[in-house]
């Protein structure tokens, strides 16, 4: 089976990229390496430096595909705010023109990663999937839109598709500036011998998933899917910024104390957590439990990003 993976080289698609290799797939790589990096990528998958909205130029090398898993995207929520239009272009018309794509490579399933912000702070605590999308901002809107898209695409009954939105996505290879960023900023400065700073009073919860489980989840039943779904890929577990912390401190041999405390994040939601039941019918659960994946994404930062 044949897979490309947009944002292959990215946080999460290079997690998922060395999962499909592990699983003996044939997987092609399109990243145009805005963010990502060729040094997070597996020598087995084949790379094409590409943008997804310029497919003319690469699609020809392809020929054609089995799935299509769409990670591709600017992830930064503060960016979107201040260039909506380049969001739209790169989250939303990169969406569609990725369904456009998987049609023209023949491609029987179309995957794609959206969001727990399609939730904004709707206060239905856990979130189901059928709860109200009241995104906060244009990085959620703009996945809401893409996700329209893409169940039109499914309607016309041509590609199945699968929807995964992702709850607070953390690991080895993360960046400090996008979603799910805090364990990233907590590492980076306790690799470096800093003390971070916590915006609030740090009892905000979110739901945190390991990035392996994420790849695991792109990988369920990939090419042996009926229909068309969106599921909710997170642990329906709340775990505060002051949890995090005291972990990650415990785990540097740091005292927890000396953390600073800042003013409160304008706009900044107060819980999230989201219902899996969906996912866990579907067959699909998170495994890894936080103080491992808190304990492998800590040492990541002091081996491999060499900041020690
Ligand atoms: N990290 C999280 O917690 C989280 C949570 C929910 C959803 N997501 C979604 O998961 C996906 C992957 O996120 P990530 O955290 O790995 O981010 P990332 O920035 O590490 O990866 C995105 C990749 O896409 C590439 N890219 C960006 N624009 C491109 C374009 N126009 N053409 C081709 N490639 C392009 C980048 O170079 C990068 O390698 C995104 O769609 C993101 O919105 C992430």
């Amino acid at each position: 089976m044949r897979v490309v993976v947009t944002g292959g080289a990215g946080f999460i698609g290079s997690h998922l990229v060395e999962e499909l290799v592990r699983r003996d797939l044939d997987v092609v790589v399109v990243d145009n390496l805005s963010h990502g990096s060729l040094k997070n990528l597996s020598a087995c998958a084949h790379f094409i430096q590409g943008d997804v909205l310029e497919r003319d130029a690469w699609l020809g090398q392809i020929g054609r595909a089995d799935v299509l898993i769409h990670l591709a995207a600017q992830i930064s929520v503060p960016w979107a705010e201040a260039h909506p239009e380049d969001d739209v272009r790169i989250n939303v018309i990169g969406t569609v023109a990725m369904l456009q794509a998987a049609r023209e490579l023949q491609c029987g399933e179309f995957r794609f990663a959206s969001s727990a912000a399609v939730y904004g702070d709707n206060p239905n605590i856990p979130l189901a999937e059928e709860a109200l999308s009241i995104p906060l901002a244009y990085y959620g809107l703009d996945k809401q839109v893409a996700e329209m898209y893409i169940r039109h695409e499914a309607r016309s009954g041509q590609l199945r598709t699968t929807i995964l939105r992702l709850a607070n996505v953390y690991g080895p290879r993360q960046r400090v500036n996008g979603e799910g960023a805090v364990i990233g900023v907590f590492c980076e400065a306790l690799a470096r011998g800093q003390v971070p700073r916590i915006d609030g009073d740090g009892q905000q919860t979110r739901d945190f998933i390991y990035v392996k489980d994420v790849a695991r989840a792109f990988c369920h039943r990939l090419g042996n899917v009926d229909g068309s779904e969106v599921y909710n890929i997170g642990t329906q577990k709340a775990t505060s910024v002051v949890q995090i912390w005291r972990t990650l401190a415990r785990l540097a041999g740091k005292s927890p104390e000396a953390v600073r405390y800042g003013p409160e994040r304008p706009g900044d939601i107060r819980h999230s957590r989201l219902d899996v039941a969906r996912a866990s019918d579907w067959g699909f659960l998170a495994e890894v439990e936080l103080e491992p994946g808190l304990k492998e994404t800590y040492q990541w930062f002091i081996e491999d990003a060499g900041l020690a």
